[in-house]
């Protein structure tokens, strides 16, 4: 840690006890309700806890004390209910507060992970918090038809952004009423939509933390949650009987998936120089699927051969597909839509096949069926199981009007249509993607992020697509002293896959915001096997032997073996200019104006969406549902 570092932090700790008149522990029973501007606290509970099992972000085990507290907010009538928990140090032998706040992000459709994001924080001193954004933690997102349109509304808008600025409230007033004093420093730490709550904080709310560190963010919400259901329209374009539910049996079994992967690596792994099962320039890997057309394979009914198979030959349909997959959307005219996965990433989640049918990604079907085809039609019921995408009559009624088909994701023009009617709709309030950052910049803030290469989820170019856009907007290096994406070859979304990923990006966050020091690269390790059981990159277990280290590079720079030495080492490996890549054309604005400054009640929603800066139809379709 450095020295400056102490000295903050011992100032700190005398400022909280000068000032604090009683223990925190004794004042965790104390605490009362927080003010947060436009909500109404409910009821506040709060109460120490002691000798709790936690796991560091190390990986190893320590016992913490802690105030453990929880508020209850909701909004004007809306009726929503969310639950900020925040865990904050007793300052005792085994928990000491080092003087900080984290707030931390969720995952899918939860906004906050609670004890197993809160558990790394306080074991490493931070006064912590989790939010639930009204929508709770199963998984999915709650629209059930029994709820107003108005509860509807007022959870995506939390969900969205609303709620992570709340927990950011909530959490410094707790700090301050047990410590008596103001963090030092606030982060936040998120990654996939922990990571795209962090983008969205630099945009929405810029003096809300001095750090945010944002992994494999899933930011362009709207874009990328219908991108995602492209591999599952590739499958039905090649394959029109393959929705799901269907009985025709298994097509592109996964093991036909498993040869392309494997035709991907034996083509690409190596142009780096270094044979290690990781793609560092997946920008070069040109393969071509069509080379295994013809080609026989093993594959047993449990990959998806069929009953009885042995083996399964690939077909040009099968090549059609991977290769679509590749490419990502495009429309009917062939022009592209979003980016697609990079070479090296399997697809096995987004392209889910078996002898069911096959299925889109679980989380992209619920945004399609909960959000895209019923939110804006009033009549809508939402009560279809997210899975089967069932329309409801009236949804299929107007994708009719637009497309000979019926089925939602059939072909390019059906998709094409999901994919704007998302990005129409949705972009004003989830996208996430103003690249705009100079009030962020100006509040002195810093945004560390990274990105897997081998992302099988959120496409890494869209992250990228994003920092470019911020350094046409802002100036490359200006952007370069606050806002920071590195790229992490071979590694998968928010870890695992085969390449390194960052051993401790929070600590190289807290000296760049406190110490000054910009990281230039990002160490990071690939763990033994043995290792990986139980641990992600930011919770590997420490003491077993590293088999690969990185150092990895920032965008736009890319990482080039040196030509000798241990490749599997970070100091054979060396970060050059990189080529700049092709950003996609936006095609509706981006959201400029917050539409989250929400008055209580319905009219203080409409009020904020007439004013916002937004397409004409995406006001008019959501004013349609309240
Ligand atoms: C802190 O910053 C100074 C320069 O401002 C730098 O020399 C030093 O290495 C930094 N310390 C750490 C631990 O990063
Ligand atoms: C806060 O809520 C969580 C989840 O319901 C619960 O486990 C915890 O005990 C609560 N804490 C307090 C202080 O009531
Ligand atoms: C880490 O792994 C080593 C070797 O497998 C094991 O001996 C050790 O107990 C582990 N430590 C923790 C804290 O899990
Ligand atoms: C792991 O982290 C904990 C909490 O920060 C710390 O006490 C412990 O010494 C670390 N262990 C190792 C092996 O780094
Ligand atoms: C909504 O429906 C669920 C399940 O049918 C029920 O448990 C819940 O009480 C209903 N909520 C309201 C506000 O009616
Ligand atoms: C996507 O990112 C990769 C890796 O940086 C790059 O090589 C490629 O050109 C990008 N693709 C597009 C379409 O911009
Ligand atoms: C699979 O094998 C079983 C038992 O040998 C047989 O009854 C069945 O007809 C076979 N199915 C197919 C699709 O060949
Ligand atoms: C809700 O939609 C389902 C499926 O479309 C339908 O079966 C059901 O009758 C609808 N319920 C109401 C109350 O409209
Ligand atoms: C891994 O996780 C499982 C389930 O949570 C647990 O039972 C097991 O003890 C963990 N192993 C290690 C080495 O931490
Ligand atoms: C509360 O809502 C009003 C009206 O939309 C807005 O102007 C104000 O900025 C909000 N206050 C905060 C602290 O968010």
């Amino acid at each position: 840690m450095p020295r400056t570092l102490f000295a903050v932090l011992a100032t700190a700790v005398a400022a909280v006890s000068a000032q604090g008149a009683t223990s925190p522990a004794t004042g965790c029973a104390a605490l009362t309700a927080p003010t947060v501007a436009n909500a109404t606290v409910l009821n506040i509970q709060a109460a120490a806890r002691t000798a709790v099992p936690v796991r560091a972000t190390n990986g190893t085990l320590a016992s913490v004390s802690f105030c453990d507290v929880n508020v209850t907010l909701t909004h004007g009538t809306a009726g929503d209910r969310v639950r900020v928990q925040v865990w904050l140090p007793l300052n005792d032998d085994t928990t000491k507060w080092n003087g900080r706040f984290q707030a931390t992000g969720g995952s899918g459709f939860e906004a906050g992970l609670f004890a197993s994001a809160l558990g790394p924080a306080v074991a490493g001193g931070y006064a912590a918090a989790s939010t639930d954004a009204g929508v709770g933690i199963t998984g999915s997102f709650p629209v059930q038809a029994n709820t107003t349109s108005a509860l509807t509304i007022q959870l995506l808008v939390n969900f969205a952004s609303l709620s992570v600025h709340e927990m950011a409230v909530v959490g410094k007033a707790l700090v301050q009423q047990l410590y008596g004093t103001a963090p030092v420093k606030s982060y936040f730490t998120g990654c996939s939509t922990g990571g795209r709550q962090g983008y969205m904080e630099a945009q929405r709310y810029p003096t809300d933390f001095d750090g945010i560190l944002s992994a494999s963010p899933a930011i362009n919400w709207d874009r990328l949650l219908a991108a995602m259901l492209w591999p599952f329209s590739a499958i039905q374009q090649q394959f029109p009987s393959a929705a799901a539910g269907s009985t025709t049996g298994t097509v592109v079994p996964q093991c036909v998936l498993d040869a392309f992967q494997g035709g991907v690596v034996s083509a690409c792994d190596a142009l780096d120089g270094v044979k290690d099962g990781i793609v560092t320039q997946p920008g070069a890997c040109s393969f071509d699927p069509t080379t295994l057309v013809g080609k026989g394979i093993a594959c047993s009914a449990a990959q998806g051969g069929g009953k009885n198979a042995t083996s399964v030959t690939i077909t040009a349909a099968d090549a059609a597909v991977f290769s679509k997959i590749l490419a990502g959307p495009a429309d009917p005219t062939g022009k592209s839509l979003w980016y697609g996965l990079l070479p090296g990433a399997t697809p096995d989640l987004l392209a889910s096949t078996s002898e069911a049918g096959t299925a889109p990604f679980s989380l992209a079907a619920t945004w399609l069926n909960n959000f895209v085809l019923a939110l804006n039609d009033p009549r809508s019921n939402f009560s279809s199981p997210a899975s089967t995408l069932q329309l409801t009559r009236s949804a299929r009624h107007r994708l009719s009007k637009k497309s000979a088909d019926t089925t939602a994701l059939a072909n390019a023009q059906a998709f094409t249509n999901v994919f704007q009617q998302s990005q129409s709709m949705f972009d004003v309030i989830i996208g996430t993607d103003n690249p705009d950052l100079s009030a962020f910049q100006a509040a002195g803030g810093k945004l560390l992020s990274w990105h897997g290469l081998a992302d099988q989820l959120v496409f890494p170019n869209g992250t990228l697509d994003y920092i470019q856009r911020t350094m046409d907007l802002m100036d490359a290096s200006a952007v370069d002293d606050f806002f920071r994406v590195f790229v992490a070859p071979g590694v998968q979304h928010c870890g695992g896959g085969p390449g390194a990923a960052p051993s401790n990006p929070l600590t190289q966050l807290v000296q760049w915001v406190e110490n000054g020091t910009a990281p230039d690269t990002l160490p990071a390790v690939k763990f033994t096997a043995t290792a990986g059981v139980n641990s992600t990159a930011s919770s590997a277990n420490s003491t077993t032997p590293a088999v690969i280290t990185r150092n990895l590079c920032r965008y736009p720079q890319m990482m080039v073996y040196a030509g000798s030495g241990d490749g599997s080492q970070a100091d054979s490996w060396t970060c050059v200019a990189g080529p700049n890549q092709q950003v996609i054309e936006q095609t509706t604005p981006s959201e400029t104006t917050p539409l989250v400054a929400l008055t209580s009640g319905v009219e203080g929603r409409m009020v904020s969406l007439k004013s916002a800066v937004v397409a004409a139809s995406a006001v008019a379709a959501l004013l349609a549902v309240l």
